[in-house]
């Protein structure tokens, strides 16, 4: 197993009757997302992904990643959401997040995750005198950021390499028939990888939307695809007992119902940040719904030991964290001796970073328990594709089974149009439907 639960900073929070009586709820969700049987089961395209895939177009999928790394100095991905977030993530992760800077051949830029015009101006300097590529992902091919971001650059590579060079470097992840991306990647004679119907942006790593930036990065998504399938065969365990996924899901929603309203995710490694914000969107997006949930933050420490410490400590006790505890470092970096011991940290001398690191982990584990604050630590061995395809779909699984368990559907999300109609209403889109709202918006504007 590569991911596996310890219990021992949790266990002194939860009483063994209480996981006992939660077990048949969480086996029941397991079951229930087994069977395709509960809320949203249109969209469990996820659950099979890592074994049942189009083989044409994963092999096309290679075949853009190994052109994109011959052809460019640059691949810009555009998209939002859960049209980013899983490659960015999983590349970060991998590679670390300083990867552009450690002289990869292709540095990987997001973009059209924001609306800022610093951001977008800042990349495009990165860009001049580059060789560029272009991944635009858009599952319905309208979302504003993305939208915005992809007329620029695409702009940018006509100008460049005129009409037919800019078609051999524009690759567009979307709807497989549908949307204004799909016509426009036809029109323009664009390659084009599909978004599947069945699988939300949140679960979508696995597919084209995270497997092509990921391949262009130079990780091997063969690896990955294969930890993502040796989740889903260790996991499929019915009993709680031996399942350290439904195991989560439990830990989780019983500390949930104890007042525990915020999961805190940590980790001891900068490279998992963005890691945490696919977490952060995965649980969000899948649970706070009903006036339920979760509330997903997340935390990189040590780092945050220095500002969010404090809190976690002693603040309002709403809160356990969630521990990525990664076994293996990628690298070794010894702390020096200095025969003076200006610094009086010649204790240290020879020790490796990542010791340090772990005792870090342990004091801090020891120190939040004693203030109240439960952990539910994961171990995974450490950061390589293999691990991240296999903790990523012990993710994705564990949220279906809590979100059933917390009696949500956890594949949809109909509150988050809700800032959109308004920005549209306010940006004076021509729709006829928005015009209640734009005169009610301007309304409460004008209202002091
Ligand atoms: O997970 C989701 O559904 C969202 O985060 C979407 O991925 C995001 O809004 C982008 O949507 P689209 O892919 O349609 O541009």
């Amino acid at each position: 197993m590569s991911v596996k639960l310890n219990e021992k900073f949790v266990k002194n929070f939860v009483s063994s009757a209480a996981l006992e009586a939660i077990a048949p709820e969480v086996e029941k969700a397991l079951e229930t997302v087994k069977n395709r049987n509960g809320a949203g089961a249109d969209f469990l395209g996820w659950y099979k992904r890592p074994v049942d895939y189009d083989r044409e177009e994963y092999a096309r999928i290679k075949a853009a990643a190994e052109k994109i790394r011959k052809t460019s100095d640059v691949l810009i991905v555009i998209g939002i959401g859960g049209s980013y977030l899983g490659a960015r993530s999983a590349i970060e992760f991998v590679n670390g997040n300083m990867h552009n800077e450690a002289g990869g051949k292709v540095s990987v830029y997001f973009s059209g995750n924001s609306i800022s015009s610093s951001a977008l101006s800042d990349l495009l300097r990165v860009c001049e005198g580059k060789d560029i590529s272009l991944n635009v992902v858009s599952k319905s091919g309208t979302t504003t950021e993305p939208a915005v971001a992809f007329r620029i650059f695409r702009e940018l590579l006509i100008k460049k390499y005129g009409e037919d060079g800019a078609r051999e470097r524009i690759y567009c992840t979307t709807d497989k028939q549908r949307g204004k991306l799909k016509e426009l990647a036809d029109k323009c004679g664009y390659e084009t990888f599909v978004v599947p119907d069945d699988i939300g942006g949140r679960y979508s790593v696995l597919t084209a939307v995270g497997l092509l930036p990921i391949a262009a990065a130079g990780i091997d998504i063969d690896a990955m695809m294969q930890g993502a399938a040796d989740a889903m065969n260790d996991f499929q365990a019915p009993a709680l007992d031996n399942n350290d996924c439904l195991k989560y899901a439990a830990y989780r929603n019983l500390l949930y119902r104890d007042g525990k309203s915020t999961e805190i995710l940590v980790s001891y490694e900068p490279s998992l940040q963005m890691y945490c914000e696919w977490w952060k969107q995965l649980y969000g997006e899948s649970e706070g719904k009903d006036g339920k949930g979760l509330f997903p933050a997340s935390v990189i420490f040590s780092t945050d030991l220095h500002s969010l410490g404090q809190y976690i400590q002693q603040g309002v006790r709403n809160i356990f964290e969630t521990v990525i505890d990664i076994k293996n470092s990628n690298d070794a970096v010894k702390v020096p001796f200095d025969p003076e011991n200006s610094d009086g940290l010649n204790f240290l001398s020879g020790m490796d970073m990542s010791e340090i690191n772990r005792c870090a982990m342990n004091a801090t584990l020891y120190a939040h328990n004693d203030g109240g604050v439960p952990n539910i630590v994961l171990e995974i061995p450490d950061r390589s594709a293999y691990t991240y395809g296999y903790i990523s779909y012990f993710f994705e699984l564990a949220c279906a089974v809590s979100g059933y368990t917390l009696g949500v559907n956890p594949f949809d999300q109909p509150g988050f149009e809700a800032y959109k109609k308004n920005m549209f209403a306010l940006l004076d889109k021509p729709d006829p439907s928005l015009d209640e709202l734009k005169k009610s918006l301007r309304e409460r504007m004008a209202d002091n």
